[in-house]
């Protein structure tokens, strides 16, 4: 009887190996899902763009939402892949936070690996958690926040210019003070939370636009979350887009808000690579 029951014993212990193992496993995958992103590589026509930067790369994040719903894990492996990719500049979009009460410090503190040149406007939800303290965190770590304004960087030793249009949805968006100044022509590139303030650029200037804000329309529904998004006034959901006569790219960004619903259907998170090609 003796061996029998240790034989017995074995093959539960072995079994309840197994389900911890599988238990691990199903552990594990669940880690990489919450930290898992698409790197999306999109290539855009500008006209007007400097020779030099025929081939120039932006990297792009948006709505990044750092808080209880985007794992820290996920935005620390998105900086990881932009570094990774070394483009010639990174552009962040807003929506750095989602509300009052989401830890602001750790802002600076995700963000600050980012290497290179770095420039950043501003989301609804960063006005309506604390704009002045994001703005001057993210300043603080040497990245220029442009808030209907415009500069001029020099990459790949030729001017171009950058212009930061504030957040739409708080109706910030005051395209004309963030032009005021800008290069006419050249190498332009335009931030803009919201992709519908795309519309409100000057009509056929060559313009190229990089938005957010909708997370890709968050669960996508072939044929009908554009036209709910539509119906809400936010006719530019995900990906390229011809505007006036002006470029717009729409990235689904990295994170959740509070209070969106904690999942993507359709939408993966994105981390963007632009190659932008001379007209
Ligand atoms: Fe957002």
């Amino acid at each position: 009887m003796l061996p029998r029951r240790r034989l017995l014993t074995g093959l539960v212990g072995a079994a309840l190996t197994s389900r911890r193992a599988r238990a691990e496993e199903r552990r594990d995958e669940r880690r990489r899902q919450s930290w898992a992103f698409a790197l999306e590589e999109v290539e855009l026509t500008v006209p007007g763009l400097h020779p030099a930067h025929d081939g120039l790369r932006v990297g792009q994040l948006t709505d990044i939402h750092i808080g209880a719903n985007t794992p820290d894990g996920r935005v620390i492996a998105a900086v990881d892949a932009l570094n990774q990719a070394r483009p010639d500049l990174v552009v962040l979009t807003g929506d750095y936070v989602t509300r009052r009460g989401d830890p602001l410090e750790r802002v600076p503190e995700l963000l600050a690996r980012l290497e290179g040149d770095v420039v950043a406007v501003l989301g609804n939800h960063d006005h309506w958690t604390d704009a002045r303290t994001i703005a001057r965190d993210l300043g603080r770590v040497g990245f220029c926040v442009l808030q209907n304004e415009n500069t001029l960087l020099r990459v790949r030793g030729a001017p171009l210019c950058v212009i930061g249009v504030d957040d739409g949805a708080s109706r910030r968006d005051d395209v004309a003070r963030a032009l005021h100044g800008a290069a006419a022509r050249g190498s332009r590139l335009v931030l803009a939370h919201t992709p519908p303030t795309a519309a409100k650029l000057p009509a056929d200037a060559g313009l190229v636009c990089l938005s957010g804000h909708t997370h890709g329309g968050q669960i996508w529904l072939h044929g009908v979350t554009e036209g709910v998004f539509a119906r809400a006034g936010q006719p530019f959901v995900r990906g390229a887009y011809q505007v006036g006569g002006n470029t717009l790219y729409v990235s689904r960004g990295l994170g959740f808000g509070r209070g969106s619903p904690l999942v993507r259907v359709g939408s993966e998170p994105e981390v963007t690579v632009l190659t932008l090609r001379a007209g």
